[in-house]
């Protein structure tokens, strides 16, 4: 026990450090708070072994030296956490104990304001005679770093406060926190990958490394903001001697706002706990809509003369709490990084990891991109790694934790070989990609068949990938045109086949036979060529035999095509096999001919004329699925929103700049069900939230 009480220490230690002073941490923050938790409970059965120097009782990390120490004067302390509505709960009926013994009645009278709890950097900012003085970190709760120079560069931070000669305070420290929005962090780790540069971890992370630079240049180039949410020692002007004109936490966030400063818009005041663990449920369920990251609730009692009644621990005060969301991080096993091939040839590293539990489900693979995205995270097969999802819906390996690294451990090496021909892979100078160059690859091929049937290509129902391994594996179909002369006793012969499933696959592909050019076109597996570029050629041509005989020139000339993807188109109905592949599909009585002369797709063009731009991830469509159904119907699905755009769909993990652009511009925003409604009706039936 004794053991453990000390490991638990160093190890805290070591992770605090990692996190407040290199801006660098190793294992999510649930499971540092876990390790947090655990000391704490055994720190309070053993009073006897509690120590003044155990992390219990600090707050954050010494100062790293790199900025000059500034002393706190109202030291910033931390927050006690609560993990579920129950702990909230709790919390509240001990902080009401300690409220009634200081003055009867004063529980019921207790209000209560919810925060957002921005996952950013803390900031203490201290203005003398309304100027701006000096920026600090919190560093170890008591002394902070020197942050000022860079401060001054960053626009959501006033330099001299708001208010008239006579309000001004002759001191008044603002707390609050710095932090990087979503869309900033997602820019800038572009940036730094174009560059070869390490990438950030998490918006909190860049924000940190972005305030904590030794030139202030790098700092102004960043768009860091600010909330403020907190005074410390003030003095004089409105707020009176020492502060005494202000009686309520409510009021000092009124003056902040008018002192010119940034104050949270979802803060809300309550007069029941019940009203604030409402406010925190709300929050998590849309803690994705904001392009901030929040990781809870804080949750602060509003008359300032009980929470001077109420006090403080050590470490932190009893008149506040901290309601942390569950945790969208976890740690686990890398057992293997493994390469997958596309239809495409191209080859995307993978990690196959011990299954872990995580946002609200389990994990066992996630992509990692390519090559330069496994150096520049340097994970290694047996890391134990950092795993979160992006967007709620795609798993993403974050970092290694290297304090866990096996001593063996060596850098991951890209395979030479494709995995499922051996053909030598190929990576070209400049792209970030590699490939495996082997047409007849069966990886490939499987791939591209899977792709042509799939919904947003020649939609043939009942055929998915494990199928169509059994096909190809059978030797029944080798590329696409192939499907088209399946027979049902061939089918029947087949594991899992019974005459029904058989016929219904043969009238699956059937009905595929007619689906109209840009379909066709999309099903090909031709690079570059997705549902808009489609629908841009099956508009140009009559049929498939006029554009296969095109010039690339003729293709750059079409609206939305452009020298790259008319080079590609060219270049693959040059392809021998695949100009077999065509008349393979014609014989099998596929239809060449456009959209326009086949009386186009057959679904109502309901959306005709009308732009839908879908942002983030849907749980029913793939982003291309989504293109295609948009475009079926008549409609067109730009990459970005306009004053034009008819509506916005939005799934999880939305691009920020396209939702604030639509609000801007009052684009009706759908979710995913009012985008059925939509596709089926023409229907505009906006979601409510
Ligand atoms: S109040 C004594 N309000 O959370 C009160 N803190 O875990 C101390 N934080 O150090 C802070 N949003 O970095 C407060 N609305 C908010 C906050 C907030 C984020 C951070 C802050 C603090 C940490 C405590």
């Amino acid at each position: 026990m004794v053991e453990r009480l000390a490991a638990l220490r160093e190890t805290i230690a070591y992770h605090a450090a990692r996190y407040h002073r290199d801006d660098d941490p190793e294992i999510a923050d649930a499971e540092y708070d876990a390790l947090v938790l655990e000391l704490r409970q055994l720190e309070e059965a053993h009073p006897e072994l509690a120590a003044a120097t155990s992390p219990t009782e600090l707050v954050g990390a010494t100062p790293s030296g790199l900025f000059s120490p500034v002393r706190h004067a109202v030291a910033m302390m931390s927050l006690d956490n609560v993990f579920s509505r129950e702990e909230l709960a709790q919390w509240g009926l001990r902080l009401e104990r300690v409220l009634e013994r200081v003055e009867e009645g004063a529980a019921a009278r207790a209000r209560y304001v919810g925060e957002p709890k921005i996952d950013g950097l803390a900031l203490s900012l201290r203005y003398e005679s309304g100027r701006l003085v000096t920026a600090a970190t919190r560093g170890d709760g008591r002394v902070g770093e020197d942050v000022t120079d860079n401060v001054r560069t960053i626009a959501a931070i006033p330099q001299q406060l708001a208010l008239d000669a006579a309000a001004t305070p002759e001191i008044f420290e603002v707390r609050g926190e710095v932090y990087l929005p979503i869309s900033a962090f997602e820019e800038l780790n572009r940036r730094q990958a174009e560059a070869g540069l390490r990438l950030f971890v998490n918006p909190r992370n860049s924000a940190a490394g972005s305030l904590r630079q030794k030139d202030p240049a790098v700092t102004a180039s960043r768009p860091l903001g600010f909330f403020a949410y907190q005074l410390g020692e003030v003095d004089g002007g409105v707020v009176g001697r020492r502060g005494e004109a202000l009686t309520s936490h409510h009021q000092s966030l009124e003056l902040l706002v008018r002192c010119g400063f940034t104050v949270n818009d979802l803060i809300e005041s309550f007069d029941s706990l019940e009203g604030v663990a409402a406010f925190c449920e709300g929050l998590e369920q849309r803690r994705h809509e904001l392009d901030y990251e929040i990781d809870g609730v804080v949750v602060k009692l509003d008359d300032l003369a009980l929470q001077r009644a109420a006090g403080a621990t050590s470490h932190a005060p009893r008149w506040a709490i901290a309601y942390k969301f569950p945790p969208e991080e976890r740690t686990t096993l890398l057992e293997d990084i493994e390469v997958s091939i596309g239809r495409t040839g191209r080859a995307t590293p993978f990690a196959r990891m011990t299954p872990v539990f995580v946002g609200g489900s389990t994990v066992q693979l996630a992509s990692l991109h390519n090559e330069d995205q496994v150096r520049a995270k340097d994970v290694r097969p047996g890391d134990t790694v950092l795993v979160h999802k992006a967007g709620d819906v795609i798993p993403e390996v974050v970092a290694p934790v290297l304090s866990l690294r096996p001593a063996s451990s060596v850098p991951w090496e890209f395979p030479r070989t494709c995995p499922a021909c051996g053909t030598e892979l190929l990576r070209l100078e400049g792209e970030s990609d590699t490939y495996c160059v082997n047409a007849e690859c069966p990886a490939q091929r499987v791939q591209r068949i899977v792709h042509f049937a799939g919904r947003s290509a020649m939609d043939i129902e009942g055929l998915g990938e494990s199928r169509v391994i059994q096909l190809v594996r059978a030797g029944l179909v080798s590329d696409v045109a192939d499907l088209y002369s399946l027979e049902q006793d061939q089918l029947e012969s087949l594991e899992g086949f019974a005459s029904l499933s058989a016929a219904n696959l043969l009238s699956g592909i059937e009905a595929s036979k007619s689906r109209g050019l840009s379909r066709l076109l999309v099903a090909l597996s031709i690079r570059h060529v997705g549902p808009t570029v489609a629908s841009a050629l099956s508009g140009e041509f009559a049929d498939l035999d006029e554009l296969a005989a095109a010039s690339e020139l003729r293709f750059a000339a079409i609206e939305g095509v452009g020298p790259t993807i008319a080079t590609a188109i060219a270049a693959f109905f040059a392809e021998a096999p695949n100009q077999e592949v065509l008349e393979k599909l014609r014989r099998g009585g596929v239809s060449f001919a456009s959209d326009r002369v086949l009386g186009e797709t057959g679904l109502p063009k309901v959306l005709a004329g009308r732009s839908v731009v879908v942002s983030g991830t849907l749980s029913g469509f793939t982003r291309e699925e989504a293109e295609a159904a948009i475009i079926g119907r008549g409609g067109k699905s730009p990459g970005s929103v306009s004053a034009r755009t008819y509506a916005l769909v939005l799934g999880a993990e939305p691009g920020a700049s396209k939702l604030a652009r639509a609000e801007q511009l009052g684009v009706p925003i759908l979710d995913e069900a009012a985008f059925a409604r939509l596709l089926e009706s023409g229907e505009l039936v906006p979601s409510t939230g």
